[in-house]
């Protein structure tokens, strides 16, 4: 049966999500299929699970690209569509004060490895990318080469918190550090910033006292392998559509927000 998307992911560990959205392409909850899955990390578990359904992988060694880079900053190749200038006035990882030189060793090293990401990726032709534990930021270079159209972004991420509390590398521990009592994944559009585009949806767990930074990520995954499939399928039907929006606040004032719309289906 012909399906409706063709999805490719990144991952960089083990890749318990790219399995749960594997088996719901298997099995119908998502009307669409894997076409490739792809790596910075060349130890990835993910890579033997994309194997294991004749998925194609490919491996861009991100430590290896900013090794070059470290080793010989004069020699290093950025791609020739790279500007410096461009990339740096649309970012929003990096607020305030920051060393200069980092931000720019930052944006060409990504430049040079999401080059080779789009080479690889231009091989399977693909309607969404799917970010299953992917531990690199995107950078502009790549954001402006996907995302043509705002209304309908072509990359999803899974974070492990209720955004925009907690983004980052760690949201379950942030989480539970913090001492909330209630925690949760997010899943949405990717953007400039870190962790920051408009949401798509979001489960919610009670934390309760005894409860230790295994037991929140092992409840929490249970809830990311729900959602995220989920979402996806909302994305087959084409049911999602990022609007731009201004809203009336008090004392006559307003403000924006880029919320995603899902559309209704008729009857349900
Ligand atoms: C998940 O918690 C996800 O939310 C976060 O990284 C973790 C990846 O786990 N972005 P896995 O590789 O899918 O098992």
């Amino acid at each position: 049966m012909k399906k409706n998307i063709k999805i490719g992911a990144l991952v960089s560990g083990g890749g318990s999500n790219l399995q749960a959205i594997i088996d719901a392409c298997e099995s119908d909850k998502i009307d669409g299929e894997m076409v490739f899955v792809g790596t910075d990390n060349p130890i990835a578990g993910g890579l033997k699970r994309a194997r294991q359904h004749n998925i194609p992988t490919f491996v861009v060694d991100y430590n290896e690209i900013i090794n070059e880079f470290k080793n010989n900053p004069r020699e290093f190749k950025a791609p020739d569509d790279f500007d410096p200038a461009e990339a740096l006035s649309r970012q929003t990882f990096f607020h305030g004060r920051h060393d200069q030189q980092k931000i720019n060793a930052f944006l060409i090293t990504r430049a040079a490895a999401e080059f080779r990401l789009l080479r690889q990726m231009a091989a399977f032709p693909w309607d969404l990318l799917v970010l299953a534990g992917f531990m690199r930021k995107l950078s502009p270079y790549i954001l402006d080469c996907i995302d043509k159209n705002p209304a309908r972004p072509r990359i999803m991420n899974i974070h492990p918190a209720l955004l925009p509390a907690f983004p980052g590398t760690d949201g379950y521990g942030d989480t539970l550090r913090y001492g909330c009592k209630v925690g949760g994944c997010t899943v949405h559009f990717v953007d400039y910033g870190e962790d920051s585009g408009p949401i798509i949806g979001q489960r919610a767990f009670a934390i309760e006292a005894h409860d230790t930074l295994e037991s929140v990520k092992a409840k929490g995954l249970q809830f990311e392998w729900e959602l995220y499939p989920a979402c996806i399928q909302l994305y087959a039907e084409d049911r999602l559509k990022v609007k731009e929006e201004t809203c009336p606040a008090s004392g006559g004032k307003s403000f924006k927000r880029r919320v995603v719309k899902i559309k209704r289906v008729q009857g349900a």
